[in-house]
């Protein structure tokens, strides 16, 4: 409201005077010709009186269209306001204190002051506020600071209260702040192009880009690209080889319509339901050198995935939940930006179809979920280039993302196996004893990792030649006596001070240039796990992966390594930016501060203005993990001969191709059971289905019966390991009693049974990118009960685990989605389908549930699967409602490179119904199946009494058949693997 009150009533007075002047019934008080009158009562009542109230001039006329109640303007009794609005009528468009003719305009108002009482002097032009944007789709204006009304309105943003938690109450307008289209929309062959120039003044922090180009790449019918760019400006771009287009789709599931006014929007629906998935018309699109910003609505509130984080549920709370992203040496704190950068979700729709959206940009930044449901992204650098992925189903969404992004690599066998790991055995004799008495519970057992306590001080390349003498000697020996494989960790850091000539590794990086410098060309030092410093290899460099190939070749020479572990790669240091701190500059400092840790972006890091090789630390940084994933599987490969595997901290989409990933410095609690089980059907979102947890946790002591239990779940991570951390009390599962062993031994028998089957879905996720560990709604996806189930999940489609995940519980309630279930060890048919049931589950034991309608491949278990992988196979064949299943095996030597893509491999789809079981052998390149048999056949939900059994034509008599679980076991076949296999049953 205005602050003049005195001068309000001066002019209310004269005003009142005037209007007693003009009072003059019989003749027009004005000069305006009727054919200019401008109807002041349109409403119906108009009377002299009533005009009069209205502070108008009646003025009868014998012309019926012309009005009688007018606003006078001659003289304009509202001076020289540029609308005919009667005050009255006027909508306040600044109810809050300070209202100034600029503040007003500000505000896209207009201003005009005026006598009549209660009258605002700041209004909305067309007497209407604009409609209130919904609380749940405001945009947050003030994202870096606190601030207050002024700091918004000088922002050019709205502001109001909301009642409600985490609602911003200063933000974008919705249409009076973006940009708007230059000349048309331009039709390409890869579909359309839009200049837009920004549409107003404001800056949040400078460096507006006032030109932006859009285009939109129609790639294939469910694949749409949206890359928002600066077409006069190279800025930086996440350096991944994604595919292209050369035409327009031509039947896409998605449309995509465009607003211009008043501003430029953009809004993607689904084709054959019209229903939205995008729609940017909230307003708070901003391109600015370091802060860009896009929101849009969201067609559906179940939204999963965005990481690295440790979230609590599967599907997001959409409160106003911000997740900040900016890869991080941090152990797993609710929400916190952790170890990789995944900027992408997927949404279940109303209608159950799912999409999948991806943000290419490796810049600092943070995502908010609101509640409209709205996505707010901000980053600091880059463009914004975003990946859209229709489906329709989730699977679908998993295997384009995973073709845009690059298929995961194909696992070797040996790594399907039980990993066993520590940081601080410190001795060499310690591996030993924990080794042996882990062998000695007959616990299966295909990898022992070093971690860090194997070198000498620390430095990458070395052993420790007085804790671990022998070291060499010993990784040999478990290969040949034991079968276990031996991974050895790497950090990135090299370490700097050692005399010349003494390190090669630093000696040869240093001469060819390799690390990562300062802005004068000086290669930056650090400090991690090393006495010293350190420097950082430059993996965007390609002559650093020459020099990172060559060294792990030396390297093998002297231990006998089979994988290698990369650590430490977000790139973590104990200092901030270097020994020498950063400087202050606009990349060290940029304006907005993404939702991350630490007050600066340099904390436990390098500094954002550091230079590499392919660009600045600034923009790298997030995707330093991803560039040490090639060099690393190279150098094992190189090293080995053979497929090998990495395992890597730091991910971004697209390092599946090269890395696996564990989930971090987990803590040994309860709840990070549950949390480990989310993390996982994230990665396996993300394409990265190589994955697991420490088993038991990294940080602080176990507990026993917790420790059982991790073992129990942890038996179906993909990558299954118990890894602990310095000082912690010893948690293998040789380190506690018989009774813990041989129930280890037991659960991993059982992993080991269904190794062939998960290899044969790892095969699945490398060549058409299906998840691995999959999510019940993936599989059940109109059992809207599903859409939040993260304490169950599945291997492929069909082997449900329950485990028990609460301290004390010796029950679990677990919900069956309507199909036939049949419990793994048993047979027994699940009675209830669609319902929760409260299953058994005593200290020992593990709920597992086979679906109908599948069927397994399965072999003998043995103590480590170079032992296993000899043994008989089998198939579980369970059987659906119409009494048959279907099923495939994948099957190579498990440790040679490239086997598929080179032909040398062995699959077989198996079908079952009406009593007979049929394996048709569909490729057979490799000749190592000649030596293999089918042993087993287990059919479950075998409904009539089974008296006859034959395998391959011939009667067979090795057969059980249980009338009151339903099980047909048949043992013995003896039937060769490299031909097709035929079993019935009657
Ligand atoms: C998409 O945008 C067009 C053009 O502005 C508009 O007509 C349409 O209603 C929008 N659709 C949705 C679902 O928002
Ligand atoms: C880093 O500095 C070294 C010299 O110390 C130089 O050879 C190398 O090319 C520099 N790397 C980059 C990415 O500038």
């Amino acid at each position: 409201m205005c602050n003049c009150t005195w001068f309000m009533v001066a002019l209310v007075l004269l005003q009142a005077v005037t209007t007693l002047l003009a009072v003059a019934p019989e003749e027009c008080p004005t000069n305006v010709p009727e054919n200019e009158r401008r109807d002041c009562h349109s409403d119906p009542g108009s009377t002299e009186e009533s005009c009069w109230e209205r502070d108008c001039t009646w003025c009868e006329s014998n012309d019926v269209n012309v009005p009688w109640c007018f606003y006078n303007t001659d003289p304009a009794p509202y001076g020289d306001c540029p609308t005919y609005q009667h005050p009255k009528d006027r909508v306040d468009c600044h109810p809050d204190s300070g209202s100034t003719q600029p503040s007003c305009e500000s505000r896209g108002c207009l201003w005009c002051e005026t006598a009549y009482e209660g009258a605002p002097w700041c209004f909305y032009s067309e007497g209407v506020a604009p409609e209130p944007i919904m609380e749940g789709y405001r945009v947050d204006c003030l994202m870096d600071q606190a601030g207050g009304e002024s700091l918004c309105r000088e922002r050019g943003c709205y502001y109001d209260s909301s009642n409600r938690d985490g609602v911003p109450w200063c933000y974008f307008p919705p249409d009076d702040r973006g940009y708007r289209i230059v000349g048309e929309v331009q039709d390409m062959y890869f579909g359309h192009r839009i200049d837009l120039r920004r549409d107003h003044d404001y800056t949040l922090f400078g460096g507006d880009v006032d030109e932006i180009r859009i285009d939109i790449e129609m790639q294939t019918d469910e694949r749409l690209h949206v890359k928002i760019y600066d077409p006069n400006n190279i800025r930086f771009e996440v350096p991944h080889q994604m595919p292209r287009n050369n035409n327009k789709a031509s039947n896409p599931l998605y449309q995509i319509q465009y607003s211009n006014d008043p501003i430029f929007t953009l809004n993607v629906t689904r084709t054959d339901n019209g229903r939205m998935i995008w729609d940017t018309s909230i307003g708070g699109l901003v391109y600015e050198d370091q802060y860009l910003q896009l929101a849009t609505k969201l067609g559906s509130e179940e939204i999963y995935g965005f990481g690295e984080h440790e979230h609590h549920s599967f599907r997001h709370d959409i409160g106003f939940r911000t997740h900040g992203m900016y890869s991080r040496d941090q152990p797993p704190v609710e929400n916190g930006n952790l170890y990789g950068v995944y900027p992408y979700y997927m949404s279940i729709e109303e209608d159950f179809n799912a999409h999948g959206v991806l943000l290419l940009n490796s810049n600092a930044q943070d995502v908010t979920l609101q509640p409209g449901p709205a996505i707010t992204y901000r980053t600091i650098g880059g463009v914004l280039d975003y990946w859209i992925f229709l489906g329709p189903t989730p699977e679908n969404v998993a295997e384009q993302l995973s073709e845009a992004v690059g298929r995961t690599f194909m696992p070797p066998y040996w790594s399907m196996g039980f990993q066993l790991s520590r940081y601080g055995y410190n001795h060499i004799d310690v591996v030993k004893e924990t080794v042996n008495r882990v062998l000695a519970y007959d616990i299966p057992l295909d990898v022992q990792f070093g971690d860090i306590d194997y070198m000498d001080r620390y430095m990458d390349f070395t052993y420790d030649k007085v804790n671990y003498a022998g070291l060499p000697e010993y990784v040999n020996e478990l290969k040949t006596e034991e079968g276990i494989h031996y991974i050895i960790i790497l950090d990135p850091c090299i370490a700097n001070s050692e005399p010349a000539g003494t390190y090669p590794p630093y000696d040869e990086g240093s001469r060819l240039g390799v690390w990562v410098n300062d802005t004068n060309g000086i290669p930056v030092v650090g400090k991690v796990w090393p006495p010293e410093g350190v420097v950082f290899p430059d993996y965007t460099n390609p002559t650093c992966n020459e020099w990172w190939v060559k060294q792990c070749l030396d390297f093998k020479e002297v231990i006998n390594y089979d994988g290698l572990w990369i650590d430490m790669n977000e790139p973590a240091s104990f200092v901030t930016g270097s020994l020498d701190g950063c400087d202050y500059n606009k990349w060290n400092n940029p304006p907005y501060h993404p939702n991350i840790f630490g007050n600066v972006l340099a904390d436990k890091t390098l500094c954002p203005d550091f230079v590499h090789f392919a660009g600045k630390h600034y923009d790298i940084h997030s995707l330093y993990g991803l560039s040490e994933g090639p060099p690393s599987l190279a150098a094992a490969r190189a090293a080995t001969g053979k497929r090998s595997i990495v395992i890597s901290r730091s991910t971004y989409p697209g390092s599946s191709q090269h890395v696996g990933h564990w989930l971090g410095d987990n803590y040994s609690q309860w709840n990070n059971m549950h949390f480990s089980i989310i993390g996982m059907l994230e990665m396996n979102l993300f394409g990265m289905p190589y994955v697991g947890a420490d088993i038991c946790g990294f940080i602080n002591d176990a507990q026993y019966e917790m420790c059982l239990r991790w073992h129990q779940l942890g038996a179906f991570y993909p990558f299954s390991r118990n890894h602990n951390g310095l000082g912690y009390r010893e948690q293998d599962p040789g380190a506690w009693d018989d009774s813990f062993g041989y129930n280890v031994r037991d659960i991993l028998y059982v992993r080991y049974t269904l190794i062939p089957y998960l290899y044969t879905l790892f095969h699945q996720s490398h060549t058409k990118g299906s998840t691995v560990v999959r999510p019940l709604m993936h599989e059940f996806i109109t059992d809207r009960e599903t859409h939040t189930t993260d304490r169950q999940f599945l291997w492929g489609a069909s082997l449900m685990i329950s485990p028990v995940l609460d301290q004390g519980a010796t029950s679990v309630r677990a919900y069956f989605p309507d199909d036939r279930w049949y419990d793994y060890y048993t047979g027994n048919e699940v009675s209830e389908r669609g319902s929760y049931v409260t299953l058994n589950a005593p200290s020992d034991y593990i709920p597992l549930h086979v679906r109908g309608g599948y069927i397994m491949p399965t072999q003998e278990p043995a103590r480590s699967t170079v032992y296993s992988r000899v043994l008989p196979l089998g198939v579980i064949v369970a059987l659906d409602d119409n009494d048959s299943a279907a099923g495939k095996i994948f099957w190579d030597d498990g440790d040679s490179i490239d086997t598929y893509e080179n032909g040398e491999f062995f699959t077989a789809d198996f079908s079952a119904s009406s009593g007979e079981l049929q394996g048709v052998i569909t490729h057979d390149g490799y000749r190592g199946v000649d030596s293999l048999v089918w042993g087993t056949v287990r059919v479950l939900g075998v409904a009539t009494s089974v008296t006859s059994v034959s395998v391959n034509g011939a009667a067979h008599y090795d057969y059980s058949y249980n009338e009151q679980t339903q099980e047909l076991v048949i043992n013995n076949m003896d039937a060769n693997m490299n031909v097709n296999l035929n079993v019935s049953w009657s």
